[in-house]
């Protein structure tokens, strides 16, 4: 089952590219850039990944962001990523940025923006993996926030496919960020959201109904609704699950209990994803293994989700085509 996982053409649509950033390099950063980290080792900083929810790994994951400073910092750690995705044959992937978490402390957008667009633009050429940006708003800022941050999103147009909704759930839901949402769409925006995580399901509501989006990231709430439960089958909207860091938030308390073998056999356009795989111990490769170890998932299973992980994509039909075809062959 490895080899297969392994060797089959797949898409990563739900990675936070700070979620990336290994303690090695974070720490080669801290160096370079004279920013001091609350660890004093790689070691150390490793042995606090352990978190009992989604706000605890949040505030470790904005406090080792700090050490991104210059526009190399933002383009070496995404480059080391994409080297990653080559050795997993991840060939597409549609990459989350939080800019505000970067733009609060002093660094400019544009910054944080070319540094991580210059090394997906290097990843298309010297790699082959094609790859989108989608910038996500914070949802436990302002919407105003949001809306300026979404100003500079448009003047970046040509480097940005889509807009999307990230950090702490409960409390902040999507009809907070109506406004801001509406505007995006109106500029051309693709639309996704985190909904369902820790968050209600009524959340799962909103982003389909308020913030009209294409994707759902997470959803795993949606259980709880059989009415939302045949919409999402209906509709075709893809929900990008991430088991392992399920588990490490605590959002399920064993891998058994990951519900996407059953939304796979319910006809909902469920893909399987690796979230923040420096914090989560989980590659994208390591996310199907285990998940599909767990659940007994079978090779149409695995086959399944990497055919869903293609067509949920942004890639135009031809792109999504050309890779259809090449997975077809390990049918
Ligand atoms: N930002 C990074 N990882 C996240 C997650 N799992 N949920 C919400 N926001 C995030
Ligand atoms: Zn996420």
């Amino acid at each position: 089952m490895k080899d297969y996982i392994e060797k089959i053409p797949k898409a990563e649509l739900h990675i936070h590219i700070e979620g990336t950033l290994e303690p090695e390099l974070a720490f080669h950063f801290a160096k370079r850039n004279n920013v001091k980290l609350r660890y004093n080792s790689v070691e150390e900083l490793r042995s606090a990944y352990n978190f009992k929810n989604l706000q605890e790994f949040l505030d470790l994951y904005h406090e080792v962001s700090k050490v991104l400073v210059k526009e190399e910092d933002f383009y070496d750690f995404t480059w080391a990523y994409l080297e990653k995705l080559h050795e997993q044959n991840v060939r597409h992937v549609e990459l989350f940025y939080d800019s505000q978490s970067h733009t609060d402390r002093g660094v400019s957008f544009e910054t944080v923006t070319n540094g991580i667009y210059k090394a997906l633009q290097d990843g298309k050429e010297k790699l082959g993996i094609s790859s989108y940006l989608i910038l996500c708003f914070l949802r436990h800022l302002s919407e105003e926030e949001a809306i300026k941050t979404l100003d500079k999103a448009i003047e970046h147009k040509e480097k940005i496919l889509g807009i999307g909704l990230a950090s702490s759930e409960l409390g902040h839901p999507p009809s907070k960020f109506e406004r801001a949402f509406d505007k995006a769409r109106e500029e051309g925006f693709r639309i996704v959201a985190h909904a369902g995580e820790e968050g209600p399901l009524e959340y799962i509501w909103e982003a389909i109904n308020l913030l009209k989006v294409e994707r759902i990231d997470h959803g795993n709430r949606a259980m709880e609704d059989p009415e939302l439960l045949v919409h999402l089958a209906k509709s075709k909207t893809p929900l990008t699950l991430c088991p392992v860091s399920n588990l490490e938030l605590c959002v399920i308390e064993k891998l058994e209990d990951h519900p996407v073998k059953k939304m796979l056999d319910m006809g909902i356009m469920a893909t399987i994803h690796s979230d923040d795989p420096a914090y989560f111990k989980g590659s994208l490769n390591d996310n199907y293994v285990r998940t599909a170890e767990a659940l007994e998932l079978d090779e149409k299973d695995i086959y399944k989700l990497a055919k869903n992980s293609l067509e949920a994509s942004f890639l135009p039909e031809g792109e999504k085509r050309n890779l259809l075809d090449e997975l077809k062959s390990f049918e």
